[in-house]
């Protein structure tokens, strides 16, 4: 009997803008659904966000596939409503050598982020540390008994701070298998958030669904006050390669 190969370590190419970096000619590497939505979008902030991340994933996959952001092409069709959001693809053929290249895009507060990952879906999410957050009102609905226990178990100084490493790890995960918060978080059960990061319990919904994959994950901290987080859908771990900015 020969033994299994061991799962490869997964690199994951990471990006981070800033909404600063907003401004009139990014729009000119947008397609038509993207300046669409753009235009729709009413508030400064969501728009700045939406803008940059979609610059942001067109000059990271362009230099991945070596041609002009504008030209990159992405598709951003909700599987249930058909409206312009969901997990955004990019539409190569698929015999293309770029057909296993999976991304993944958050924003929060002034942070626009991208992972990029072959081979592997991959999730990223980071959370402002900033935000107005009743950490308790957050737990009953994000969170598990076992983890609102490990919560509890905390002095309450370090609860928000854990709160946010798990949540951070949760949408990464959902992002990853593109699901979003269409499932029950509190059926999503990772190990508490000062151990290595881990699922250990999958949604019902999930297993019916024949998706209950080998998950990596690794923490990550943007600008000393954004905890982050990459989610990989594959086993051997994920080694994360921050890209030097300023990109945009
Ligand atoms: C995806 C989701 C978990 C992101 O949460 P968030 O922390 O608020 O936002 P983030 O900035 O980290 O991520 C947003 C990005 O995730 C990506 N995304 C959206 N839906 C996704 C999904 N189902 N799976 C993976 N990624 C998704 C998009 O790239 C989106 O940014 P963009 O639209 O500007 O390109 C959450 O917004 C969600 O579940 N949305 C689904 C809502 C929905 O389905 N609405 C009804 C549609 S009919």
């Amino acid at each position: 009997m020969t033994a299994a190969a061991a799962a490869p370590e997964r690199e994951v190419l990471v990006w981070w803008a800033r909404t600063g970096d907003a401004r009139p000619e990014l729009l000119g590497l947008l397609d038509a659904v993207e300046r669409a939505r753009h235009e729709a979008t009413v508030r400064p902030g969501d728009k700045a966000r939406f803008l940059v991340g979609c610059a942001l994933s067109r000059v990271a996959l362009g230099g991945l596939l070596g041609v002009p952001p504008a030209d990159v092409p992405l598709r951003r069709v909700c599987p249930r409503c058909g409206g312009p959001h969901g997990k955004v693809g990019l539409t190569v053929p698929e015999r293309s050598p770029y057909a296993d290249v999976d991304f993944s895009v958050t924003h929060s507060g002034e942070v626009v982020g991208v992972a990029v990952c072959r081979g592997a879906a991959v999730g990223l999410d980071a959370e402002d540390d900033g935000i107005d957050l009743d950490v308790d009102a957050a737990a009953r609905t994000a969170l598990g008994e076992g983890e609102r226990r490990a919560l509890r178990a905390r002095p309450p100084a370090a609860r928000r701070a854990a709160f946010l490493r798990t949540w951070t790890r949760k949408e990464a995960v959902l992002k990853a298998l593109g699901v979003g918060l269409h499932v029950p978080l509190r059926e999503l059960e990772l190990s508490a958030p000062d151990a290595a990061p881990a699922v250990l319990g999958w949604p019902g919904r999930l297993g019916r669904l024949g998706r209950r994959p080998e998950v990596s994950l690794t923490d990550l901290t943007v600008a000393g006050t954004h905890p982050a987080a990459v989610a990989v859908l594959a086993g051997g771990g994920v080694r994360v390669a921050v890209q030097a900015d300023p990109v945009l």
